[in-house]
């Protein structure tokens, strides 16, 4: 058995959340890796951008304008793949984040409806979905973007932990009821990711360094360096790993 275990070639993938971050990444890398790739997010442009990009490796791309916050969004976007390209062999359930903190005391709970229905919810429904196309071709690799917040507790950010301990756990019980199926479910719990949601942080240099001085590595990470724990669990490299998480995260949490 060969470095071929890791081509994607012939793979039909949507990733959501790829208009930036590590979305983005993962679906170039998916490219590179010879899938067929649905982008989805809000941004159009910047799908668009990407699309050209897979396009210019020789894949077929598919830019799909999307809301998660909503089912019948997401229904409409695994149709479209599914018509699109055939079938849906790979789903990466990227798309999600938090734009504010609040201490509990102060949270409203409009604030703690908003995060759980962007990052919990809609990984139940497009895991729901996803599945049932995935089911319909004998098989496929769901992803689900979990984070450290999911293992231990973030403080001011209970909400988002709550939200990704739960799809952690979601896609434990998810991958036992679906692995005789063919279709396997993990996680990948990033740490610190330099990306666009973390601009409030690197983008002053005080906050930056006390991020960093709680990874053992001293740096936050690169959307990049999440592309191999994605690639491996979208692969025949990982056929025999179901209901785990990879955790890419500098240390942190080690
Ligand atoms: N960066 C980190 O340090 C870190 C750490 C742990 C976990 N994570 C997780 O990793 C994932 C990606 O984060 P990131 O850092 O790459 O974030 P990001 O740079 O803010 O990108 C988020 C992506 O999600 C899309 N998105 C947001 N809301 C959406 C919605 N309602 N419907 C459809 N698409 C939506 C955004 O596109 P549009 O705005 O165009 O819709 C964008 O493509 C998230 O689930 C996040 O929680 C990140």
């Amino acid at each position: 058995m060969g470095i071929e275990i890791f081509s994607l070639e012939g793979r039909r993938a949507l990733v959501t959340g790829a208009s930036r971050g590590i979305g983005r990444s993962i679906a170039l890398a998916f490219a590179e890796a010879g899938a067929d790739v649905a982008v989805a997010a809000r941004t159009v442009s910047d799908l668009e951008t990407l699309a050209k990009e897979i396009e210019s490796l020789g894949r077929r791309a598919v830019v799909i304008e999307t809301d998660i916050r909503n089912r019948d969004a997401i229904q409409s976007m695994v149709d479209a793949v599914v018509a699109e390209f055939g079938g849906l062999d790979i789903m990466v359930n990227n798309a999600g984040g938090s734009n504010f903190m609040s201490p509990l005391i102060a949270m409203r709970p409009e604030g703690w409806e908003k995060i759980r229905t962007l990052n919990y919810d809609a990984v139940f429904h497009a895991c729901q979905i996803g599945a049932q196309a995935m089911l319909a071709s004998g098989g496929g690799s769901i992803i689900n973007i979990s984070s450290v917040a999911g293992i231990s507790g973030a403080p001011t950010l209970s909400m988002y932990s709550a939200a990704k301990g739960g799809v952690r756990l979601f896609t434990q019980a998810i991958a036992k009821e679906l692995a005789a199926s063919g279709v396997r479910a993990n996680c990948i719990s990033p740490g610190w990711i330099d990306t666009p949601l973390n601009d409030w942080m690197t983008s002053d240099e005080n906050t930056l360094r006390e991020a960093e001085k709680m990874i053992p590595m001293g740096r936050i990470g690169r959307p990049e360096e999440i592309v191999g724990a994605a690639l491996y669990l979208a692969s025949d490299a990982s056929t025999f790993t179901t209901g785990t998480t990879l955790v890419v995260d500098g240390g942190q949490t080690a």
